[in-house]
């Protein structure tokens, strides 16, 4: 077998295909997908029937395991999955789904809104890594954008104009944005704002990004209606649909994407109804995005 990638979307997208990623990869086959991730910014692998452990060997081929805390307003026994996991279903710790006014399914659709994953660290994650166990009849489609080639198509003015500008990212804002705001206090000291930059540039294809997701709530220096209605403005360019690849899962699939190149989001299904058992696991990133934060 030899690994093979096939473009399928205009701007991104690679499908991947002669690999079983339950085996261990070789060191070209490593090196094959990293590039991949670089130049095409999401992968899709098809019948990958993955054990917990064999997903969390694969995702260790691409730099340290980020571990699941400081990310949710999970309590310790509520918890499905073990910490390597980023549990993106709408389950509970017995395998049931969430009741409809259950906290922890209002926090989750979050998900909803076009973010890039950990965008509320310090550093980072790098890729994201989301194998589907079972999918609902219909939705529950994850969307993707990407940031290269929506940078590449932004007027010469804005890309001047946002060049240098710093952005403050908490989960507390993009769940402020659904309404959700009843943190603790141990949640608001863990959900603490963070700053990136805006425009990141891939180290492989050289191509600058912008770098967004609805973890932003303020830009440095700027007051913050006004810095929201520009974040509102360039996420509203970013996910026009010429930009986005949309995902129909099924059981056994495997797509991994960039962070630092790509916006998701998760589409609505009758989440209180079918069950959407996603497993994440996510390879955290090097450096902070600010020199500054080092
Ligand atoms: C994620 C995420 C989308 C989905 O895993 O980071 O946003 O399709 N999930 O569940
Ligand atoms: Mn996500």
């Amino acid at each position: 077998m030899s690994l093979k990638i096939e473009q399928v979307h205009k701007y991104f997208v690679g499908e991947v295909s002669g690999i079983d990623l339950s085996d261990p990869l070789s060191k070209s086959e490593v090196i094959q997908i990293e590039e991949g991730m670089d130049q095409f910014g999401v992968l899709i692998f098809r019948e990958q029937f993955l054990s917990d452990e064999e997903q969390v060997s694969y995702t260790k081929n691409f730099g340290e395991l980020e571990l699941h805390v400081g990310s949710n307003v999970l309590k310790g026994n509520e918890r499905r999955l073990s910490l390597e996991f980023a549990d993106v279903s709408n389950l509970d710790q017995d395998g049931e789904i969430l009741k409809k006014g259950d906290r922890r399914r209002m926090f989750n659709l979050g998900n909803r809104l076009w973010h890039t994953d950990s965008s509320f660290r310090n550093i980072p994650s790098k890729f994201s890594i989301l194998s589907c166990r079972s999918s609902p009849k219909n939705g529950g489609n994850t969307e993707f954008s990407f940031m290269p080639a929506v940078y590449d198509e932004l007027d010469e003015g804005t890309k001047q104009e946002i060049a240098d500008l710093i952005t403050e990212h908490s989960l507390i804002y993009s769940r402020g944005q659904l309404g959700f705001s009843d943190f603790n206090e141990e949640e608001k000291q863990m959900f603490k704002p963070v700053q990136h930059v805006m425009v990141r540039i891939n180290e492989f294809t050289k191509r600058k990004s912008i770098y967004l997701s609805s973890h932003i709530g303020k830009i440095l220096g700027w007051e913050i209606p006004e810095g929201r209605d520009f974040i509102r403005e360039l996420m509203e360019f970013a996910t026009q649909r010429h930009f986005v690849y949309a995902h129909e899962w099924k059981p056994g699939d495997l797509v991994m994407w960039d962070n630092r190149q790509c916006m998701h989001r998760v589409r609505p299904f009758k989440d209180t109804g079918e069950k959407r058992d996603m497993r994440r696991t996510t390879v955290a990133g090097t450096a902070p995005t600010l020199v500054s934060a080092t």
